[in-house]
């Protein structure tokens, strides 16, 4: 499937939803300049919600997503809004695809399921989603518990299933990342972490500068002895989760030990005691950029790539 065709977009790159980050600026930033903005509604109540699908709305007339983390309370009312507000795309995550596809599909809305290992893939297939997002244990944020990478993971779903629409999220924030995905048969690209620093991105300046010098170790997964990983940039929050994993606390105690950190971290600023959500592409971003700019870049560099690589030339013939 060509996902720009399908989407009525013009690059494959679907900006990630984000608890506390991916708000209407991002997205109507990301839609107009050619790929899927995305409003991130994990965090958000009915009325922000409604109010920032509006925001999309009213500035662009271009397709965007609304991401429904569904193991959140709120899930059901939330699909309701996206029903009412006849939102293009809902991407879902985080629970059972079942639940939602079908009342979405029959409101003439695209759903697209994030999954961390094949037997999702093949649960949201069964499902009817039309595209899935496969995201390797690279990604920021909440993980699959399963920590397979992108690349095995989205090949893996693609050997399995065959011809189906697979998008490639986690690890990938520029040109060489992205191309690699399109040749190694994904239909297209999301990406979180690169769009947390652009100047559109409602996150707390002191984050996305965290992001912009956090290096290739300083991502850690925490929490993955009771729950679902959380991918974060090291902190003095981070360190305290994974000692009380060591001490072999509770999955309660250690749940109780997340709350209002997202917030606090994303929003908030709190460099400590934050949760710092960023995936290993921090590696790759150096600066912080109008979202203009990361998609040109990303996909001339792509283009570029892709000109310029010629495997037979790597190749020796002895
Ligand atoms: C700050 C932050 C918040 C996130 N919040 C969510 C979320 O609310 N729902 C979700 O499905 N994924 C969430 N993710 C994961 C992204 O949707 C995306 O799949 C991931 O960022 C891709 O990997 P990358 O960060 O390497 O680009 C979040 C990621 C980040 C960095």
């Amino acid at each position: 499937m060509k996902l720009c065709e399908f989407l009525g977009i013009k690059y494959p790159i679907i900006q990630a939803g984000m608890v506390w980050a991916a708000t209407s600026p991002l997205a109507i930033a990301v839609s107009k300049n050619g790929g899927l903005g995305t409003i991130g509604a994990g965090s958000m109540s009915e009325e922000e919600l409604r109010d920032q699908i509006r925001q999309v709305k009213d500035a662009t007339d271009k397709p965007f997503a609304v991401n429904i983390p569904i193991m959140y309370g709120n899930a059901e009312t939330q699909i309701k809004i996206a029903i009412e507000e006849k939102v293009p795309v809902v991407i879902t995550s985080a629970g059972n695809p079942k639940l939602f596809t079908p009342v979405l599909k029959d409101h003439g809305i695209k759903v697209f399921h994030v999954v961390s290992s094949v037997k999702f893939a093949k649960k949201a297939f069964e499902a009817g989603v039309d595209v899935i997002i496969a995201e390797g244990t690279e990604a920021g944020g909440h993980n699959g518990r399963e920590g397979i990478a992108t690349f095995p993971l989205l090949r893996a779903i693609l050997s399995e299933l065959g011809d189906v629409p697979v998008v490639a999220a986690g690890g990938i924030a520029d040109g060489w990342g992205f191309a690699a995905a399109l040749m190694a048969g994904a239909s297209g690209i999301q990406m979180g972490t690169r769009f947390v620093a652009t100047s559109e991105c409602e996150a707390h300046p002191a984050f996305k500068d965290a992001i912009v010098k956090a290096k290739d170790q300083d991502t850690v997964l925490i929490g993955g002895s009771v729950m679902a990983p959380t991918r974060v940039i090291r902190n003095r929050f981070a360190d305290e989760v994974l000692k009380a994993e060591r001490e072999g606390k509770s999955a309660e105690e250690i749940g109780l030990m997340f709350r209002g950190r997202s917030r606090l971290g994303i929003r908030e600023g709190d460099l400590e005691n934050g949760s710092l959500m960023a995936g290993q592409s921090v590696a790759l971003i150096n600066e912080i950029l109008p979202v203009k700019e990361v998609i040109n870049r990303i996909v001339n560099e792509a283009l570029l790539a892709a000109r310029s690589f010629n495997i037979q030339n790597l190749f020796c013939s002895h």
